[in-house]
């Protein structure tokens, strides 16, 4: 048995400013977790900004770390390590909290752990149900959407991604042409609810393409179609015509990913797992359609279906406490992974993915 582990963890990636403190044994604990959303100083321009974000994380992250260290009711001489996220993320965030985080280590000699972002949404499943390598994972946020098998702490393989938007960036982008609120996930869900999925028959994108890749920009644009023929024959569009979009955009993306994802999981099933899980990630991960589409094809194929709850799925900073144990355990923390970068991907074998997202690199 290796002994337990007391971390502290630094998340500054995108828009929210975090720490938390987790400590390792027979199950994980998290002793704190704190959260600092930035949603409101980013409201009026639509997207997050990048120097505002920075800005932010470099006021905010000390005192996050003070107020998890003071819910943990621990001090900093009772942490066995510190890990922060080095990448990949939008650069001015990452760099506060390396910064931040080298100082803390300089200043106590603890040691220091760069934790990829994505690894750390990657090993929740372990943080919050012990679930055993190998698993199969969907990242589907406002800046990921990526299938990835999870052999070990360092080694992932992605089997596919989007090749345009996330999905979430598909949700926010589909309620602002609605006039809806942002997030516009949970604003398009809710919408939804009313709505006629049949009345717009919205593209199924890459279906007919063999493999897990996705695209969701496409459906944006079929959206935006739909809203401007109703403009231009009627003069505008009602509550009911708003949620007949929207039934259908969801219907769309529900379809798309339960569709990719019994792919992955076919693939991943070669592996002969011993205890086989498809787990999920990410803010659209909320979404209740969704949500119910993935438990139906886990149902079918008589695999576990680990979706951590909401607080551990979006940004947080116990992943990243976490993962730096686990990097540590396995003895593959490595000096080199203390850099601030922008991309990061993954599995370095697959193919680069386009562009960037709303919310930063789609590595
Ligand atoms: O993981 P997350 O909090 O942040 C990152 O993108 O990193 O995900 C936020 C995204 C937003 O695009 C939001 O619209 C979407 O998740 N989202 C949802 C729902 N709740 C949040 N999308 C669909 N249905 C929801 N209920
Ligand atoms: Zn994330």
């Amino acid at each position: 048995m290796t002994p337990p582990l007391t971390f502290l963890g630094i998340e500054s990636s995108c828009d929210d400013s975090a720490a938390a403190i987790v400590r390792s044994g027979d199950r994980a604990e998290i002793l704190s977790s704190i959260v600092e959303g930035q949603a409101a100083l980013h409201r009026d321009f639509g997207g997050v900004v990048p120097e505002i974000a920075a800005r932010a994380h470099a006021e905010r992250l000390d005192g996050c770390v003070e107020r998890a260290l003071a819910d943990a009711g621990i001090g900093l001489g009772q942490l066995d390590g510190i890990a922060v996220t080095a990448g990949p993320g939008l650069i001015g965030g990452v760099l506060s909290g390396v910064m931040l985080a080298r100082g803390l280590a300089a200043a106590t000699g603890l040691p220091l752990v760069g934790v990829n972002h994505l690894a750390g949404h990657a090993l929740t499943p372990r943080l919050t149900d012990m679930q055993p390598f190998p698993y199969l994972m969907l990242l589907v946020s406002g800046g990921h959407c990526q299938f990835l098998i999870a052999h070990g702490p360092t080694r992932f393989e992605r089997l596919g991604g989007t090749i345009d938007d996330a999905p979430g960036e598909a949700f926010d982008k589909t309620a602002k042409i609605l006039g809806l609120s942002q997030p516009g996930g949970p604003a398009v869900e809710a919408a939804a609810r009313d709505g006629d999925a049949r009345r717009f028959a919205f593209p199924r994108p890459l279906l007919d393409r063999e493999g897990c890749d996705l695209s969701f920009s496409g459906l944006k644009t079929a959206v935006l179609r739909a809203r401007d023929a109703l403009v231009a024959t009627k003069g505008g569009i009602t509550t009911q015509d708003r949620a007949d979009i929207c039934a259908g955009f969801q219907a769309a993306v529900v379809d798309v990913l339960v569709e990719k994802s019994r792919r992955a999981v076919l693939r991943y099933l070669e592996l002969g797992p011993a205890v086989p899980a498809l787990a999920v990630a990410g803010g659209v991960a909320a979404n209740g359609p969704v949500r119910t589409g993935l438990e139906m094809l886990c149902a079918d194929v008589g695999i576990r279906l680990v979706a951590p709850p909401m607080a551990l799925c979006t940004d947080n900073a116990a992943m990243i406490a976490w993962a730096g144990i686990e990097l540590v355990q396995a003895g593959a923390a490595r000096d080199e992974d203390l850099v601030a970068r922008p991309r990061w991907p993954l599995d370095p074998t697959a193919p680069g993915m386009l562009g960037f997202g709303k919310k930063g690199a789609k590595a």
